[in-house]
């Protein structure tokens, strides 16, 4: 069957539903999911309810209610049917959109997973806008919200932008009007971030003499010509005229060239949100999942989902106060991992957090502090969970320099978290994984082993 005939069976069935709980995940794709579905369904008359969790566990199928709705799973479920069977739920009362890989159990349930058409590039919320459109087709607003959960799910990480059938739903919203795709310099933050802090936080690929030097940064805009700040206040992106992008992009690009640094990886496809505020984190796809991931994070996913429905109120106030909140504890943590240091494997470097950080942010932390050590090593974090005392969390960062040599993080934290009994999942270049506390040690030796397994031949740090 193709994509499109799965589509139109799911419409089929959940149409003929009064009442559909909608169960998603915590993070960027899981709270646009939801907020893409919730609005599909009521628009289409049908009565929802909503359940957030954090990963599908024994402890949280809990939260499933035991009614008569129909259950819809996003960005979740597929790895986890058994658990939906001892739950008690019927072959009929469940559809799974999901984009994780599938552990089939004894009932067949309603599945729409991207894998099984070989769309690796795509998220849940892909899936949960294309279920809206075959809705209504008038849904095509969403595919905003669609967009905002695969640049959050890293799907436009690794080809420059969206592609495939992700790539189609941006079309969609072109054409609607609330989107504008901008092939533009990759810096993170182009609407809120001012333009020296967006040269010095850019890390992958690094910028040798620029990357962690905010003096270097503020001398090099100043060398180009381009104004830094106006009337007191540091320029954002956005905020510069057309001119002066073209300036500093030339300048740019002769510096990157002078220092050997392939420069068509510093430009990507961005997406922003012309029907937003500018200077905003709802402007750009990449700020606007960071600001869901802040509320999903630190246990908020309703307040971004509702952010997502259009509050611009209470909710948007909410999360923006998650967000400063965020910034500053991985701030924190980022000066907690470079003080305490880290140990050195051959082939990663670890630091154990304890419980003093949420499991759900160790891992930005880990991702922010390895531009500041051995970039050629992977950085693994363990920490504990104070709820789960059994479980340690881990989470795993890389860069793209050592996915080009070989490394698949996901690869390695699955295959080392199942040889001592746990579970891991993610993507080359940020996974994690929950095991059991007391394999630690045994853990992250095979993980620098399968590590070393899968670097090049050709790549300096096998040798
Ligand atoms: O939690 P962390 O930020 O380290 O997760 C990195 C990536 O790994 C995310 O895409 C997350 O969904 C995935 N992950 C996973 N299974 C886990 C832990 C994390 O698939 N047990």
């Amino acid at each position: 069957m193709s994509l499109a005939s799965a589509i139109k069976e799911a419409r089929d069935l959940v149409l003929e539903k009064k009442e559909i709980t909608i169960i998603s995940h915590i993070d960027a794709d899981g709270i646009a999911s939801e907020a893409i579905l919730s609005q599909a369904f009521s628009r289409a008359g049908i009565e929802i309810k909503s359940v957030f969790v954090r990963q599908l566990e024994p402890l949280t199928m809990s939260r499933v209610p035991k009614d008569s709705s129909f259950k819809v799973f996003s960005d979740l479920g597929a790895g986890h049917q058994q658990l939906l069977e001892e739950k008690g739920l019927a072959l009929d009362e469940v559809l799974i959109l999901d984009h994780h890989i599938s552990q089939p159990g004894k009932i067949n349930y309603h599945q729409v997973n991207t894998l099984q058409y070989n769309y690796s590039k795509m998220s849940a919320s892909g899936l949960c806008y294309l279920l809206a459109r075959e809705i209504d087709s008038a849904n095509t607003d969403l595919a905003k919200i669609s967009t905002i959960g695969n640049v959050g799910d890293m799907m436009a990480r690794e080809d420059g932008g969206l592609v495939g059938p992700a790539r189609d739903i941006v079309e969609d919203g072109i054409l609607y009007g609330n989107i504008e795709a901008r092939k533009d310099i990759g810096f993170y933050g182009l609407s809120t971030r001012p333009v020296y802090l967006c040269l010095t936080f850019h890390d992958d690929p690094f910028i040798p003499g620029i990357s962690n030097n905010q003096s270097a940064a503020i001398k090099f805009i100043e060398k180009t010509g381009v104004r830094l700040k106006e009337n007191g206040r540091f320029l954002v992106w956005e905020d510069m005229t057309f001119d002066e992008q073209k300036k500093f992009t030339s300048s740019f690009i002769q510096y990157l060239l002078a220092n050997n640094v392939q420069v068509d990886k510093f430009f990507i496809e961005h997406y922003m949100f012309p029907d937003e505020p500018p200077r905003t984190s709802l402007r750009n796809a990449q700020e606007f999942a960071t600001l869901l991931n802040a509320c999903g994070r630190w246990s908020k996913p309703r307040v971004g989902a509702d952010v997502c429905r259009g509050d611009r109120g209470a909710a948007y106030r909410d999360a923006q106060y998650m967000l400063t909140n965020h910034r500053a504890v991985i701030r924190e943590l980022l000066e907690y991992i470079i003080d305490t240091g880290v140990t050195e494997l051959s082939h990663l470097q670890y630091i154990d957090t304890g419980d003093k950080y949420p499991d759900t942010i160790v891992g930005i932390g880990a991702g922010m502090a390895l531009s500041k050590l051995n970039r050629r090593k992977p950085i693994l974090v363990i920490c504990s969970l104070p709820e789960e005392p059994e479980v340690c969390k881990v989470s795993m960062r890389t860069n793209s320099q050592m996915v080009e040599e070989g490394l698949d993080l996901q690869d390695a934290l699955c295959r080392a978290s199942q040889e001592v009994g746990g579970g891991g999942g993610g993507h080359k270049i940020a996974a994690g994984a929950y095991i059991s506390k007391g394999s630690e040690e045994r853990f992250i030796g095979r993980v620098n082993e399968i590590l070393r397994g899968q670097l090049h031949p050709k790549s300096s740090a096998n040798r």
